[in-house]
This record gives structure tokens, sequence and C-alpha cells, in this order.
């Protein structure tokens, strides 16, 4: 393998352009189901339409798109040395409900804009560079996160995404298949990992450490692992008037006694570090004057500490039980996702580290506490993450937010350590 000239990558950094990487985000932020924000969800037809604006663009700079069976789209650069393994850095292009136009779509601009750099500069390198746009990264529509790259890591199968359901009982496999992607066919979205050699992932932080302590750049080493289940009371319902208040099974009751236990259990010193949230709750029949007879609600229990992750799910599993035995309630738990947290590997965190600090640019080293597709590509190459500052730390809103000079500087380091990565 022979080492290519530095100064390429320096010309290349140095056209780096916020304008264009504005006109991708504001072009995917229309790709958009009605409503507040940005909602494309995963396996949708936005979403797909998503991914063919990032094909097109791809195929425009003479690349080499390729779409598996998990919906992931892929476009190569052919490297010029015997170098087959590649390198390569993306993000995903779906959405949560309402949410934000950057989150994902940010790390795939700064892929398209790293690929024109390269190309409109002509900088030399040795290995294959690929850009990645992940399906289905987003655990909101069937609980269960980072699909089309669990799927690239060889983690996905036909059994287990027949297994998952959104909200209105279709299940993943068939959601994919009714866009066009082939669910039976997922083992051959497995990438090999003899045919890369790192990957890194830009990606708007979705906190306010960046924005608090004034570091435009992060650069993560631990990404935190989530435990998800649906949780299912069922009372009676009955009249909200006709019936005394010792008489009834009030499933809303008893819900809410489980959603402040979730929070107490996160604020506990034997706990401190994880987060649970309950961000759905549905209630049933949802009339003023009817006693709730069922509801169902998620509870998500993020941690860098995966074994004190599933401790606190099962604490929580444990207490939800004695809640509805108490409140005489009957209660049916669901797992609908479970990741373990990852440690990014030194090495990748010393080599985006030395690449912002040859780009003047200030970082810190610090854990994501967001689900990420680098968790589940780090099973099979070694993969880093850069994070650029969200604005209030607001993220899975429409208010999220990330300056594009702060873009420019996130993708110009990108486009450094993804060469440095090039060359070792
Ligand atoms: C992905 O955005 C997540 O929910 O962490
Ligand atoms: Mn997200
Ligand atoms: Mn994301």
């Amino acid at each position: 393998m022979t080492r290519t000239s530095a100064i390429g990558v320096e010309a290349a950094v140095a056209t780096v352009d916020g304008n264009r990487i504005k006109e991708f985000i504001d072009l995917m932020a229309s790709i958009t189901e009605a409503g507040p924000g940005v909602t494309r969800l995963a396996y949708t037809a936005l979403e797909r339409q998503a991914h063919e604006v990032f094909q097109a663009r791809m195929r425009e700079l003479g690349l080499a798109v390729t779409v598996d069976a998990a919906g992931n789209s892929i476009a190569e650069l052919a490297g010029t040395s015997e170098c087959s393994a590649a390198v390569g850095t993306g993000s995903h292009l779906d959405s949560v409900p309402a949410g934000g136009r950057f989150d994902g779509i940010a790390g795939v601009a700064a892929a398209v804009e790293v690929a024109r750099a390269v190309v409109d500069s002509g900088m030399p390198h040795q290995r294959p560079w690929r850009f990645v746009a992940f399906a289905a990264e987003e655990g909101a529509r069937f609980g269960q996160a980072c699909n089309g790259s669990r799927a690239a890591s060889g983690a996905s199968t036909l059994s287990g995404v027949a297994g998952l359901r959104d909200s209105a009982g279709i299940t993943m496999a068939d959601a994919m298949a009714a866009v066009g992607l082939r669910p039976d066919a997922i083992d051959t979205a497995a990438w090999d990992p003899n045919e890369w050699h790192g990957f890194i992932e830009l990606h708007v932080e979705q906190g306010n450490v960046l924005e608090v302590t004034g570091t435009p750049i992060g650069i993560v080493d631990v990404i935190s692992g989530s435990s998800r289940v649906m949780v299912e009371l069922s009372g009676t319902a009955s009249h909200s008037g006709a019936t005394p208040m010792h008489l009834r099974r009030d499933a809303l009751v008893a819900a809410a006694e489980c959603v402040l236990v979730c929070d107490q259990i996160a604020q506990n010193s034997q706990h401190r570090g994880t987060r649970v949230t309950v961000g759905k709750l549905e209630v049933e029949p949802s009339s003023i004057t009817t006693i709730p007879g069922r509801v169902v609600f998620s509870v998500d229990v993020r941690d860098v500490d995966g074994d004190r992750q599933r401790a606190t799910a099962r604490d929580l599993l444990s207490r939800f039980h004695a809640i509805a035995k108490n409140r005489d309630v009957d209660i049916d738990i669901k797992t609908i996702g479970d990741t373990s947290p990852v440690t990014l590997p030194a090495r990748l965190v010393d080599l985006v580290a030395a690449e912002a600090a040859a780009h003047g640019a200030p970082y810190r080293i610090m854990p994501s506490g967001a689900s990420h597709d680098t968790q589940q590509i780090s099973k099979v190459t070694s993969a880093g993450m850069i994070f650029v500052p969200s604005r209030g730390g607001l993220s899975h809103v429409p208010e999220e937010w990330t300056a594009y000079e702060e873009l420019v500087l996130g993708t110009q380091v990108l486009l450094r350590a993804i060469y440095a990565l090039d060359q070792a």
C-alpha cells in the first residue's frame, strides 16, 4: 500500500460548502408527512423517496449505487490501490413523528458533501470510499432501533422483522415488502468484515453538552444501549359517576403509578446515569365520563452500562407487576427492543481527535445518550462518531437545529478523519 499526499485532502477540505449542505437538508425536510417538523417514518414511501434523492446525488457524482434487501443505500467510490477494504461514512434518513430536520440527515448530508469534495477535487485516496444512507434507524415506529444497520451487521432475521409491529399492527416485514424491499432476503444485507477497514458517522449531538461547554466537536467513546417494553394494563371501563371509588379497576391510575416509578427509579442513586422515559401512552376508551379500562404505554430505558440498563428494566417490571396486583388490574408486558451499549475503539477516538486537533477544532470526548447506526456497524468494523452541537440540546422535535457553520466544521473533520483512516 502506498501513501498518497496529504496536500490533496487539505484542498478537498477547503471546498466543503455550507450552502450545499443546507440545500440537501432543506430538500430532505420537504419530504415529509403534513404537520409540524419532519415525519418520515421507517419503511414508508417517504423514506424511500429520501433514499432515491441520495442515490441520485451519488450517481450524479459517478458513484456506483446499490440498495440492499433491508433498504440501505450504499454508494461506492473506487479506490486507487490494491487495498480492497473500504472506509465509509453515513447515517440515516428516517425520522421520528414530528421530528427535526438534522437527526440522521446531517450525517448523510455530510457524507454527500465529502463524496462531492473528493470527486470534484480529484483527491487521491487508496481504499474504496463508501457512502451509506441507512434505513429504519429510528425505533419510533417499530420499537427496535437501527434495523438497516442491524441488517448490515448480520443481526436482523426474517423472524425478527416479522415479529415487530407498529401501532397499526403492521409488521416490519410487511412494511418492508410494501415499499419494495426483501425481508425474506434480509441476511444478504450483512456486510463482510473483510471488505471494511473502518466507518465514521457524523451526527448531531441531540443533547446540550457541546453547546454549554462551547465545544464545536464531540468525539464519541461509548454509545448508550436501550431496553424497551410495551406495557398493557387492563382494568374495567365503566361509568365515571356511578362507580364508587373503592370498586374501580382503573387502568390509568395504575399506569400513572408506573410512570412515577420510572422517574423515581431513574432518579435514585443506584440507577443514576440511567434514563427512563414513558413517551407513548394510549388510554381507552378515552372518554371524559368513562373509567379508563385499558392503557398501553411504552418504556425506554437507556444507559451506557449494559448491566445497569437491564437491572433497571428488571426492577421496573417487577414494580409494575406489584402495582397491577395492588390495583387489581391485569398486566401484559412485551419486549420490543433490546440493544447493548457499545464502547467504540480507542484507535478511532484517537484518530478523530488527532484530525480535529490538526484542523484547529476544539473537541471533547463524550458518551452518546442516543442510539446510532454506528452502534451496529462497530460489530463489523472499527467505527467512530463525530458529534456537532444541537441548539438548546433539542432533538426529536421540530425545533431541532444545528448552525451550518458547525456542520461545515464537522464535515471538514469527518473528511480529514476518513482520509486518515484511508491511509492507516
Ligand atoms: C435515535 O434517535 C434514538 O432514539 O436514540
Ligand atoms: Mn433519532
Ligand atoms: Mn439519529
